[in-house]
């Protein structure tokens, strides 16, 4: 499938076939092709996935997500996390197989860029997932699959079902499955002229 054919296609899936399943492998190729290529600020890849394939812990989260449909149906559930403090952790790991310089050079810009800055971190790594999320969304289409991105459901009792650790935050989940629902009409599209400013607002 052509990238504009999956963009055009994609469509937030409201209900998923319960019986379909994708496999262990499956699952993983389509993380890692989105870990390998999806971009990140200074390549810090700052998304922690977490896969919820337990089926008590799926109705729990169902509970805290409006009771949606998509939670239990979807073959893969991903609560997109994100760790907070990868300029800090991880800056060198990631800069590793270019010249030294370049390496200290990289790690010293980051260093600048988020330290003491923490609405600049939390901006950073909900960029990162965004992207991610959607560079997901389309590879999944690609393979046949259908998706939705869902910020619905109780953002603390999520960090409490999964423990999500104290350097780290929940951006987005994201269901992906074989959808049984007709999606609705492309309603509602806001005019160009509305939105898009020539130089300045
Ligand atoms: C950040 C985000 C959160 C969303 N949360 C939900 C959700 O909780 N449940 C749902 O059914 N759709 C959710 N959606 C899907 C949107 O409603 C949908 O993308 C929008 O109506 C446009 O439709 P389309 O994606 O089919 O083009 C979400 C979309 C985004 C980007």
């Amino acid at each position: 499938m052509n990238v504009f054919d999956a963009i055009q296609q994609r469509r937030a899936m409201k209900r998923f076939d319960p019986e379909f399943q994708l496999s262990q492998t499956d699952k993983k190729q389509l993380l890692n092709n989105v870990m390998q290529n999806a971009p990140s600020a200074f390549n810090l890849q700052h998304w922690r996935p977490v896969l919820i394939e337990d089926a008590e812990l799926r109705q729990q989260v169902r509970k805290i997500a409006w009771d949606q449909p998509q939670v239990t149906e979807a073959s893969l559930l991903i609560i997109l996390c994100a760790k907070l403090d990868t300029w800090e952790k991880d800056a060198s790991q990631v800069w590793t197989g270019v010249p030294e310089e370049t390496q200290k050079v990289m790690v010293g810009a980051i260093d600048q860029y988020y330290r003491g800055r923490s609405q600049t971190q939390r901006d950073e790594v909900m960029r990162s997932a965004g992207i991610f999320a959607q560079t997901f969304m389309l590879l999944a289409k690609d393979q046949g699959l259908d998706s939705c991105p869902m910020d619905g459901f109780d953002f603390d009792a999520m960090g409490k079902l999964i423990q999500l650790p104290e350097d780290h935050v929940v951006c987005l989940m994201i269901a992906v499955g074989k959808g049984t629902s007709q999606p609705y009409p492309r309603i509602g599209k806001l005019p160009y002229d509305d939105l898009v400013k020539l130089n300045h607002f």
